[in-house]
């Protein structure tokens, strides 16, 4: 059998990794397609080099520019090396352009699509997201539900129950695997026995939020990328007025590493907060580093919901809807939408909140279920 594992963004490049390593571990046969949707280093690069992965095979470039140009380069893309590779089965994660045509292009050459994510609905047909995640479900052959809830969304839509795997979120095996990492890196620093001469630890090292001038649980993490919050310059000035708010009334920094996307939008609009630390997107453990000292999150990134539940630090996230419920249900989340003042207030509401909720993604064994799977169906 052999496997195509298609991604093209930060977010599916770190919840792929746990699937990589163990076809890695068990000696399968796969290739990794990139569709090149993120092409900036610390969009990209930066997450192979540092989770040890391996180099796709092909990188297709395709860049930035509208949803269809995105979507069509892909799809010729995609095409092209599936008809060359001829693998029995695709696997893309979660919902963005690549996602949706990399399981297009594969479900109409008849390869098993197999989506790892499946199952999530904001019910917000604005969002470009909601619109690949719904069609991704839709034609692919295995689809690995992150929990019940998201297999029972599944079981509605009349997909059929022997299509639908619950295993977890890749993000649980990913956020254990790595603080392990982090652990060992600090043991090895610390022990001398290697000397941090890499980028990669200098990197590391130098945005630890020490040297960031930053206390733990002294400090708000801000993440805020979503097309629909920053392509609106009326949403992003009300959300950033929002966040400069909670910087004033607690007396603590605010720190947001700026998603390009942002960053072009916020000088496009001439938007200048005052309270806010920009830093630039860091790397995966530097982030995870952030995150488990934060007092709170604010973030409209569905990944970073997940992350902050797992690491048992309150979230307010910055939208209308999420396709995250648990988050809420377990009590990890709120959800404050665009207004100053309800952001302001949702963030004093969340920091009485105790942070003992139970973690529902998942055992960090999702990957490994998701490879036992493919391997066993697919015979
Ligand atoms: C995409 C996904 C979104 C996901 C996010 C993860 C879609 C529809 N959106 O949004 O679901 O949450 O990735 O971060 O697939 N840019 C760079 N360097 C890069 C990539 C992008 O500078 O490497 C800038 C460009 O100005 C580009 C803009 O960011 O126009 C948006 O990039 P795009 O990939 O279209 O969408 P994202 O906002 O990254
Ligand atoms: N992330 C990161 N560095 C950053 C910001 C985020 O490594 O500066 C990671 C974060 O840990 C999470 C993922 O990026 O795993 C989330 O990606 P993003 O918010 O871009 O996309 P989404 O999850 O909203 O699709």
């Amino acid at each position: 059998m052999k496997s195509a594992i298609i991604l093209g963004t930060r977010p599916e490049i770190i919840k792929m990794s746990p699937i990589i390593r163990e076809c890695d571990r068990l000696g399968l046969d796969y290739f990794i397609l990139h569709a090149g949707q993120h092409y900036s280093y610390n969009l990209n690069k930066v997450f192979f080099e540092q989770l040890s992965l391996p180099s796709p095979k092909y990188n297709l470039g395709v860049g930035s520019g509208t949803h269809a140009k995105e979507t069509g380069k892909m799809l010729i893309g995609i095409e092209r090396v599936l008809l060359q590779e001829k693998p029995d089965v695709v696997l893309v994660e979660g919902d963005t352009n690549t996602v949706l045509a990399g399981a297009l292009a594969a479900s109409k050459l008849h390869i098993k699509v197999g989506h790892v994510e499946a199952g999530l609905r904001s019910y917000d047909r604005q969002m470009p997201e909601e619109i690949n995640r719904t069609l991704t479900d839709h034609c692919s052959d295995y689809l690995f539900a992150p929990t019940e809830r998201a297999k029972t969304i599944l079981l509605g839509e009349g997909i059929p129950d022997d299509r639908i795997f619950v295993t977890g979120n890749t993000i649980v095996d990913a956020i254990y695997q790595n603080l392990e990492r982090r652990t060992s890196n600090i043991e090895r620093r610390t022990s001398n026995i290697e000397r941090r001469t890499s980028n990669i630890e200098r990197r590391t090292s130098n945005l630890e939020p020490r040297t960031l001038n930053l206390e733990p649980k002294r400090y708000f993490l801000v993440t805020l990328h979503r097309q629909e919050n920053v392509d609106d310059p009326a949403r992003f000035a009300s959300i950033l007025e929002g966040l400069d708010k909670v910087g004033s009334e607690f007396h603590l920094p605010v720190v947001y590493p700026i998603h390009p996307r942002s960053r072009k939008m916020m000088k496009k609009f001439g938007l200048k907060p005052r309270n806010l630390k920009l830093i630039e997107p860091v790397d995966f453990l530097d982030f995870l580093q952030l995150e488990s000292n934060a007092r709170l999150i604010l973030t409209d990134s569905g990944g970073v919901q997940e992350e902050a539940c797992i690491l048992s630090v309150p979230c307010v996230t910055l939208r209308d809807n999420t396709e995250r419920p648990e988050t809420i249900e377990v009590g990890s989340n709120i959800l404050a939408g665009a207004s100053p003042d309800k952001i302001l207030k949702y963030t004093e509401l969340m920091l009485g909140r105790e942070s003992n909720w139970a973690n529902p993604f998942g055992d960090g064994k999702a990957g490994k279920r998701i490879v036992e799977i493919v391997t066993r169906v697919q015979g």
